[in-house]
């Protein structure tokens, strides 16, 4: 099938231009203005929208076990809320469980998807172990296509891994060209403080935010691009939170170290103040780690992502319902599992909170919800533009569509939005995923299990 988008106005991260799509199949075939009807064409007319790339989130837990329970949004739930808000493409995180191979991991995140994914995803590989043999498991996960790794420097006991075991898994990136991805942040200091502070009986949900201070965030930064750099490979630092650690990306950057961070909407919009304004419990729906920060540090993040000193925007997507998952911690904030949905509502808000209120430029709201994540994890030009040859993955983008975030009307399986009651200007009003209409005026209409599990390539846009 030949299918003709008209009229739209095409924004890429490097330009705006008026200009028609013709997509065959799955495929772009052509971009510019005047692209001639045939009567074979399927024409849509797209006069008054923007023409986005599909975004990207590379960094969503469906179907996560954590803090002894499960992330709520499977690849079914999660993947449609997703293409719903604009997101075309996620890339998940598989966890390999301590003592067995990456390869048993994978097969089980792929069965969780079979079936059930709505759009393309891709996978990471959370290393909560590396043997000798553990080396060649890494390779064998990049011929798969898992290009990416993340290691934490938190959660002891949990995930946590020692820094011998990351800096043989830079290393091993040197010779397969992966890109280890951190979660940075000083689990052995945390957890003492955290300790400490249950021991006086600070058992509320804001005490997982004030044990966890942004220079354990700077220190694992710090040391995780100092590793990097030793091993001469790119780093890439998750949910970045803090202006303190975004100092540590800065100073590296300047120095010429291929060293990249996320930050999520979370960190930009919301703050610690608004979670201690939270009655009772309520702080709990914002337990999450990285935790939320003092409100001096949103126009810092903000201005870290203008001058390219985080080059992306991810959700961190790792929900849990309110009534009966964060309920888990009632007495006690560790107890709480920690993750926050996000996964539907990312393109709204930067759109609104970001090109709206004149933070960021539209190339730049597409750069880093989509182009950038494609060329840093390996899926670019097939995925993050729109150009010939690459996968039809368009946002037909109204940007005067009011909207009014509520876990009342949103399509993540999650009792609360960590957004609820904020407006935004901007939605999506169609997604097509390779060539098909998925979402038309807020209703999903592809199929369960349409998504296709996407191979990344390794030595990505971070070692370029
Ligand atoms: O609190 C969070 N971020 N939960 C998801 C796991 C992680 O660390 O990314
Ligand atoms: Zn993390
Ligand atoms: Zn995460």
């Amino acid at each position: 099938m030949t299918l003709l988008i008209k009229n739209g106005t095409v924004v890429t991260a490097e330009r705006t231009f008026a200009g028609d799509v013709l997509i065959e199949g799955e495929t772009i075939r052509d971009v510019h203005p005047g692209i001639a009807a045939e009567p074979a064409h399927q024409v849509f007319d797209a006069s008054g929208m923007l023409l986005l790339p599909g975004g990207i989130d590379a960094h969503t837990h469906l179907d996560m076990p954590f803090g002894g329970t499960t992330s709520s949004d499977d690849f079914e739930t999660g993947t449609r809320a997703a293409a719903i808000g604009g997101t075309t493409t996620i890339v998940d995180f598989a966890i390999q469980g301590r003592g067995t191979k990456m390869r048993d991991a994978l097969d089980t995140w792929w069965k969780k998807a079979e079936g059930k994914a709505c759009i393309d995803y891709g996978l990471h590989m959370i290393v909560t172990d590396l043997p000798e043999a553990g080396l060649e498991d890494m390779d064998g996960m990049v011929r798969e296509g898992v290009a990416s790794f993340k290691l934490f420097m938190a959660y002891p006991n949990v995930l946590m891994v020692d820094d011998a075991t990351i800096f043989r898994a830079l290393q091993q990136t040197s010779k397969n060209g992966a890109l280890i991805c951190m979660h940075a942040e000083n689990g052995s200091v945390i957890d003492v403080i955290v300790r400490q502070a249950l021991a006086q009986g600070k058992t509320a949900p804001i005490h997982h935010a004030l044990t966890r201070p942004t220079t354990a965030e700077a220190e694992a930064v710090h040391r995780a691009i100092a590793m990097a750099e030793i091993a001469g490979v790119p780093v890439y630092i998750v949910h970045l939170s803090s202006e303190d650690a975004l100092n540590q990306v800065r100073e590296a950057r300047d120095r010429g170290l291929p060293a990249f961070a996320e930050t999520c909407p979370q960190y930009l919009l919301l703050s610690l103040e608004d979670m201690q304004r939270m009655p009772g419990f309520e702080g709990a729906k914002y337990v999450f780690t990285p935790p939320l920060r003092e409100k001096q540090n949103l126009p810092k993040l903000w201005d870290g992502l203008k001058k390219d000193n985080l080059q992306v925007v991810s959700t961190d997507h790792c929900p849990f319902c309110f009534e009966d998952q964060k309920a888990l911690g009632k007495d006690d904030f560790t107890k709480i599992p920690n993750g926050g949905p996000g996964i539907e509502n990312r393109l709204q808000l930067l759109h609104h909170y970001g090109v709206n209120a004149g933070k960021i430029t539209l190339n730049r709201f597409v750069e880093i919800t989509s182009t950038a994540p494609a060329r840093i994890f390996g899926m670019w030009p097939k995925k993050g533009t729109i150009a010939p040859g690459s996968d039809a993955d368009i946002v037909v983008w109204d940007p005067k569509a009011e909207h009014t975030i509520s876990a009342k009307t949103h399509h993540m399986r999650v009792d609360y939005s960590m957004f609820e009651g904020f407006r935004v200007s901007g939605n999506a009003r169609q997604v097509f995923s390779r060539g098909e209409l998925i979402v038309d005026q807020g209703r999903f209409i592809g199929g369960a299990g349409r998504g296709r599990y996407l191979r990344r390539a390794a030595r990505g846009g971070a070692w370029s």
